[in-house]
């Protein structure tokens, strides 16, 4: 029986799609391996957002070359391949397939022709959604792709170039994988996006869905116990969807809505064009929506022109909003975007001082949310056994780690009571 090995870097949406390409290939009777030297067929799942990003595929495949059988077949998919096209061959002059993110559905092409070589980076299609096979079995946590690409064209960002403009699914074809979803396992549902909250589906009788609309439906499904979304843009955040955090309560208190920066200055220059007070509206809105909801965001340092004083204005929209669960990087020039090109670029000391000076801060709010919690009775979702097997790892409201004493047959959806917590995790004992 021939073996697959299937590695995947970066966001949700990419481990998504692996999970997918895994799926399609063991209906096609692969089976997979954790061991590149043993597969026939080896698959990179890619991701292009930083260049060291990048950087790490190319020496992962520099070094799978070398260890794979040798007539394996082994290429690269998702936003690497987007973005290398066909220098990727010439890079790596032995790849099979050079396939993008919404092409990787053509892979059984080539799974028996040892010497093919397939380029596939075209955009516009949903195809890859419904061409491939249902699963018998979800996770726990269903992510559920509703719309893929953006339209925002922020001048740092290569994801316009890799997944493209906005395209979103049909509601009946979302609503389709999320009943499927929970009728085979599925607690949580996780709709993703790279412009989550964009979502906008008209059908036949010009009736238009939003994310809204996703969520009032997905609600009434009794296996559904937990819902979320992930990544919004904060100018569309809109009223209707604000409005489902005081209605909807499975709709977990925690929302991604990354600010970047909180400069107005570097804000305008990366095309984020919402003014603070903008943002600041909407959260006080979700917080009348939802008074127990937290945000979590993300941060770039380092833009072309940050100056000391725009730094500081992170530091004071960070020290304003508290950001419960923050991701921050060092500007990455990136090919295809704007920002790559501005004259004034930032020294890679001074990214470094920032970032460690925003992260320092950002950690340290974490570790007080956490602490918070302590003595709190949170529902919360099991996730798995930890390492040791003698624990068992659950996910808050707000998604953290909880840690609790192993118990068999432990229920899946359950109140914590939270003992302990430090900035990585919580420590909690069963409520009953
Ligand atoms: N450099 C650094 N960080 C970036 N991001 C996107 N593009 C870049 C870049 N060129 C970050 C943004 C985004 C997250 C997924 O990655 O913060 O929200
Ligand atoms: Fe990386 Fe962005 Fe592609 Fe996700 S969409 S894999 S974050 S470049």
């Amino acid at each position: 029986m021939k073996k697959f090995f299937i590695q995947t870097f970066g966001c949700q949406m990419n481990v998504y799609d692996g999970w997918r390409i895994a799926r399609m290939l063991e209906h096609r009777g692969l089976t997979q391996t954790d061991n590149v030297a043993d597969a026939d067929i080896i698959i990179l799942n890619t991701c292009a957002v930083r260049a060291k990003a990048t950087d790490k595929v190319f020496s992962a495949l520099g070094r799978i070359r070398r260890a794979k059988k040798p007539n394996a077949l082994f290429g690269i998919v998702g936003c690497v391949a987007r973005e290398a096209g066909a220098n990727a061959f010439r890079r790596i002059p032995e790849l099979n397939f050079v396939l993008g993110p919404q092409s990787y559905h053509k892979l059984p092409e080539i799974l028996d022709d040892p010497d093919s070589r397939l380029l596939d980076i075209n955009l516009g299609g949903l195809e890859k959604f419904d061409s491939l096979p249902q699963l018998e079995k979800s996770p726990r946590i269903a992510y559920i792709p509703i719309q893929e690409g953006c339209n925002h064209c922020c001048t740092y960002c290569i994801v316009p170039y890799t997944r493209g403009r906005e395209i979103s699914r049909s509601f009946e074809s979302v609503m389709h994988d999320t009943i499927h979803a929970a009728q085979t396992g599925a607690i949580e549902i996780c709709f993703l996006g790279q412009n989550v909250n964009g979502y906008k589906h008209t059908d036949e009788n010009g009736k238009l869905y939003r994310l809204s609309d996703l969520i009032r439906e997905t609600a009434k499904i009794p296996e559904i116990m937990r819902i979320r979304f992930t990544s919004s843009y904060p100018t569309e955040m809109t009223d209707d969807l604000i409005s489902m955090f005081a209605t909807e309560p499975k709709l977990l208190p925690f929302l991604n809505m990354p600010i970047q920066s909180g400069s107005q200055n570097v804000l305008s220059r990366m095309n984020r064009p919402y003014t603070l007070e903008l943002y600041c509206d909407i959260i006080n809105k979700l917080k009348q929506a939802r008074p127990d909801i937290q945000i979590s965001s993300d941060f770039i340092v380092g833009f072309p022109g940050e100056s000391d004083s725009d730094f500081d204005d992170t530091m004071k929209i960070a020290q304003k909003i508290k950001y419960i669960n923050s991701y921050s990087f060092k500007y990455s020039p990136r090919p295809h975007t704007g920002a790559a090109l501005m004259s004034d670029q930032i020294p890679e000391n001074i990214k470094a001082e920032r970032l460690a000076k925003l992260d320092a801060y950002l950690n340290e709010v974490q570790r007080e949310f956490n602490i918070s919690c302590i003595d709190k009775t949170l529902s919360c979702l099991l996730e798995g056994p930890d390492k040791t097997g003698k624990h068992l790892i659950y996910r808050t409201p707000y998604m953290q780690p909880c840690i609790v004493e192993y118990r068999e047959n432990a229920p899946e959806l359950t109140d914590i009571i939270i003992t302990d917590a430090n900035k990585a995790c919580l420590r909690g004992k069963f409520k009953i």
